[in-house]
């Protein structure tokens, strides 16, 4: 059939529109819980700009300990920056497959808090730099240089996994890509409520609790859709979140804990450099839990994860870097991977 053929003339109602098509048309309800997130993401809107900006003079710690909590958030934004773009693609998925009305809303909703998160990142690293790029800025300290390099690294690994999550998203189901993306926010929820505890610089501190209470919703979103699809789920979508886990623990080990040397592409002293920062920035005030702390937390939100999987009969992988034991999985590529912060 070209293009320029008219059908309204030949037949009453015209024929059916192929599907997947991103155009729903419809406005179901059906899970309530969503409604009150959307609700809530409403309520609870704020905008990095307005935070108390004015009470924050980065002159008031040195170079050192600028680049040093720079670093953090600049290791922060290599999972962060890319959220915006990677929740836009799931959103539309939401559209494609005629999600429900207020699935859409709260997809929105994630998109739209990303990109909040993504702006924190930008702001706090420009202030505390006076640059507005890590990877252009010139270092002024021995720390900073090394921290420079580090940098440059970290974010060539990010750059390796969004050309595999855009062909993953087509791919999978949804129900596969919330378990993913739960595991993200379970890990984001957890790391920014202790920042947020521990931080001294009163605009780190807001920004942080801002953003803890929007992965709270994110986890809500995700939760609320596993409940809903999970019982029904086929077993093969079952084996593929098996090997999503085991990649997500793999790739956000790295701002969760530290980066495994077998999945992230890093020079040997890479780990050394990175804690060495860490520890500048601990002692400024900036609160980046101590190596125990941050193996106990992440061990801790993958048992929550494990504790959500198990009620569904869907296999835990092990992760024997923590502590726990399941299913051995191999072979994860950052091909493979969908997960996101
Ligand atoms: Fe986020
Ligand atoms: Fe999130």
């Amino acid at each position: 059939m070209s293009h320029s053929e008219k059908l309204a003339h030949t037949m009453p109602y015209p024929p059916a529109t192929p599907q997947p098509n991103v155009y729903p048309l419809s406005w179901h309800a059906g899970t309530a819980k969503l409604e009150e997130i959307w609700d809530a993401s409403l309520r609870e809107a704020w905008n990095p700009q307005e935070l108390p900006w004015d009470t924050f003079d980065p002159e008031d710690y040195t170079w050192e300990e600028r680049e040093a909590i720079a670093y953090w958030w600049t290791l922060l934004s290599v999972f962060d920056a890319s959220a915006p773009p990677v929740f836009a693609e799931a959103f539309i998925k939401t559209y494609e497959v005629h999600e429900e009305d207020a699935v859409r809303r709260c997809f929105f909703s994630v998109t739209r808090d990303e990109q909040n998160h993504e702006q924190m990142c930008g702001l706090a690293i420009t202030k505390l730099l006076g640059h507005p790029d890590p990877l252009t800025y010139e270092p002024k300290t021995e720390l900073g240089r090394k921290l420079h390099r580090n940098a440059a690294w970290l974010y060539y690994n990010g750059g390796r996994y969004w050309t595999g999550y855009k062909s993953a998203v087509p791919k999978y189901d949804l129900a596969v890509l919330f378990s993913s993306f739960l595991m993200g926010e379970i890990a984001a929820a957890t790391i920014f409520h202790q920042m947020a505890a521990g931080c001294t610089e009163p605009v780190f501190k807001e920004a942080f609790r801002n953003i803890g209470r929007d992965e709270g919703r994110h986890m809500a979103i995700c939760m609320a859709l596993m409940e809903r699809d999970y019982p029904k789920m086929d077993t093969t979508n079952k084996s593929i979140i098996t090997k999503q886990v085991r990649a997500g623990y793999l790739f956000l080990s790295a701002v969760l804990f530290e980066p495994p040397a077998d999945f992230w592409d890093l020079p040997e002293d890479f780990i050394a450099v990175q804690r060495e920062a860490e520890a500048v920035a601990r002692d400024a005030g900036f609160h980046i839990p101590e190596y125990d702390q941050k193996k106990e937390n992440w061990r801790k939100a993958m048992l929550n994860l494990k504790g959500v999987l198990d009620k569904y009969d869907i296999p835990f992988p092990a992760i024997p870097e923590v502590g726990i034991s399941g299913e051995e999985v191999t072979d994860i590529n950052m091909k493979d991977i969908i997960p996101v912060f």
